[in-house]
Order: structure tokens, then C-alpha cells, then sequence
């Protein structure tokens, strides 16, 4: 988590960047920019939009899809900044995806004025669903490793 602090100005900066070049939301006129720390890199993303709604993909998950589209499995902390007057925390679905690469990770936003919130995942999704609970099912028996390496299930 300290390594984390140490680069939350890059974090910063990365999820600024995203926001102003990246952001899309002409339906919603919220923009927000995410990057997240994994495994040593910046990864960044920003909110895009489209005229069906529900469809739209949040910040956060356009910078978790870049570091695993990197290879990246393992992220420490999530940055995210808005043009809005007060901090606002992630989506519960979001909240949902970051848990699947880093359960313990530290999540800070930081709205237009400098106003800064910050939690740990956990605090924010206590009672977390995640790859441990598939154990008891067929798909769970597989290992840590083979779900992590994205290796298709065993067929049987
Ligand atoms: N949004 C994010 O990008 N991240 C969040 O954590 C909350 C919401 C986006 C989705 C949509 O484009 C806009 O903000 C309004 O909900």
C-alpha cells in the first residue's frame, strides 16, 4: 500500500490525462477519468458513452481492461478524478471488477477543487463475491493459477 502512496501523484496525473482526452459523456455530462496501479505501471481510462445508455463503460473499468490487456493481474490502487465538487465514490459494479484484480487495493478520488476521499476496497465492498467463492463449484476446483492464467476450464 505504501508503494501505492508513493505514486499517487502519477496516478494522479494519468487519471486527469485520461479525463480530458478520453472521456465521453455527452449523455451525461459526467466526466471521469481512472488509472490504476499494477504491478509497478500506470494504467489509465476514461468513461465512454453511447445513445443506449446502459451500455455505457465506466472509467475505472476501461483502465482495469488496459492493465489486464497488458498482462497485468494484480492491482494495488485506483485513482479517480471528476469535475465534480465533492469526491464520489466508485459504482458498485465497478467496485465489483477492481475486487477481481486487487482485494485490499486503495481507492482515491479527487473531485475539481483538490477535495480528496480515500478507502481500501474492502471498506467500500465489505463481504466481497470473488474467486475464492466459485470453490465450491465445479469451475472451483481449479486452481488459483489456472484461473488467474485465463487457461479455458477443463471440459468433463
Ligand atoms: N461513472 C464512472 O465512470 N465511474 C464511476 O465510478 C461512476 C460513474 C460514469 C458512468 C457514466 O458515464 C457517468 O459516469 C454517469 O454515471
Amino acid at each position: 500500500m505504501s508503494a501505492a502512496r508513493d505514486r499517487v501523484d502519477d496516478l494522479l496525473a494519468a487519471a486527469r490525462e485520461a479525463m480530458e482526452r478520453g472521456s465521453y459523456a455527452p449523455y451525461s455530462n459526467f466526466n471521469v477519468g481512472a488509472a490504476v496501479l499494477a504491478e509497478g505501471e500506470v494504467f489509465a481510462g476514461a468513461n465512454i458513452e453511447n445513445a443506449s445508455y446502459p451500455l455505457s463503460v465506466c472509467a475505472e473499468r476501461h483502465a482495469v481492461a488496459a492493465a489486464v490487456n497488458a498482462g497485468k493481474r494484480a492491482i494495488d490502487a485506483v485513482v479517480v478524478v471528476t469535475r465534480a465538487e465533492e469526491p464520489t465514490p466508485p459504482c458498485g459494479g465497478c467496485r465489483q471488477v477492481l475486487n477481481e484484480f486487487g482485494p485490499k487495493m486503495l481507492v482515491m478520488i479527487e473531485a475539481a477543487g483538490g477535495k480528496r476521499a480515500e478507502w481500501t476496497l474492502p471498506e467500500i465492498l465489505p463481504h466481497a463475491f470473488g474467486p475464492e467463492d466459485l470453490a465450491g463449484s465445479p469451475e472451483g476446483s481449479r486452481s488459483e493459477r489456472e484461473r488467474a492464467s485465463g487457461s479455458p476450464p477443463a471440459k468433463g
